[in-house]
């Protein structure tokens, strides 16, 4: 069976991806902080026969996260599809958010290591297997302000468009290996806003993605 390993697997989207690549016949391996938390979640994915166990890991920490990783490779093997998606809903130390006079080292570095670090640690820990199988999916969430910048994300935006760089190049160096990377802002608050911000509707186009491939960037945003 194929895996995917969703990093900030929370009750929206994260529950959502696992749920549409669970159906499509993935394994689903759960990483946020809090193993009871994830074990629910996993539970609830159990209810629709979906495979699936959480594995606790701090993006903050990143000798967590690689040790979960280890754990979810012992566990299901071979990792097919990453996606990538935290979102800091609980106090997460040392993030904060700021408009852009206030940015400053401090309060951005938490937000480099939140976005940028985490995801490249994440991906260090796929990359070669998939490159050696010729076969893999690197998919990256962020919030519209990695695209286009807002005085409210004065700090936030700036450490998501380091990961949108970054992903963005990442996708033109994997052209032919078989791997495919891609940035998905999401320009929506999820669950506010009828249908189409809800985040069983959203995570179907990260179904569409891997399926179909495509280009290096999918902005979501909802019909005017
Ligand atoms: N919510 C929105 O309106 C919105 C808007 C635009 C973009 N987005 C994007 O959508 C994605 C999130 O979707 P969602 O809001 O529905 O969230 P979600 O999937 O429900 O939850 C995200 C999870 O990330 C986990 N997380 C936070 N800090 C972490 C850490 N240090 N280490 C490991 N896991 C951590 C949290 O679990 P723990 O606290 O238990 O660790 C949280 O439950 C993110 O990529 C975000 O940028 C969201």
């Amino acid at each position: 069976m194929p895996t995917i390993v969703i990093v900030g697997a929370g009750p929206g989207l994260g529950l959502s991806i696992g749920k549409v690549f669970g159906r499509n016949g993935f394994t689903v391996a759960l990483i946020a902080r809090d193993q009871a938390k994830l074990d629910a979640l996993a539970a609830q994915l159990r209810e629709h026969d979906i495979d699936a166990a959480g594995f606790a890991a701090d993006i903050m920490d990143r000798p967590s996260l690689v040790d979960a990783f280890d754990r979810i490779k012992q566990r299901y093997g071979a990792i097919d599809v990453l996606e990538y998606s935290p979102a800091p809903h609980n106090p997460v130390p040392g993030i904060t958010m700021t408009g852009p006079l206030e940015a400053s080292v401090d309060n951005l570095q938490p937000q480099i290591d939140f976005y940028l670090h985490g995801a490249v640690t994440a991906t260090q820990q796929v990359l070669t297997a998939m490159l050696d199988r010729g076969a893999g999916t690197l998919l990256y969430t962020t919030g519209a302000s990695s695209v286009h910048p807002n005085p409210m994300m004065g700090n936030v935006g700036p450490a998501a468009a380091a990961l949108r760089n970054w992903v963005l190049s990442l996708h033109q160096a994997l052209a032919g290996t078989g791997v495919y990377a891609a940035h998905v802002p999401l320009n929506v608050w999820i669950g506010t806003g009828g249908p189409d911000t809800e985040p069983a509707t959203i995570a179907e186009l990260y179904w569409t993605l891997h399926a179909k491939r495509g280009d290096a960037e999918h902005l979501y945003t909802t019909p005017a």
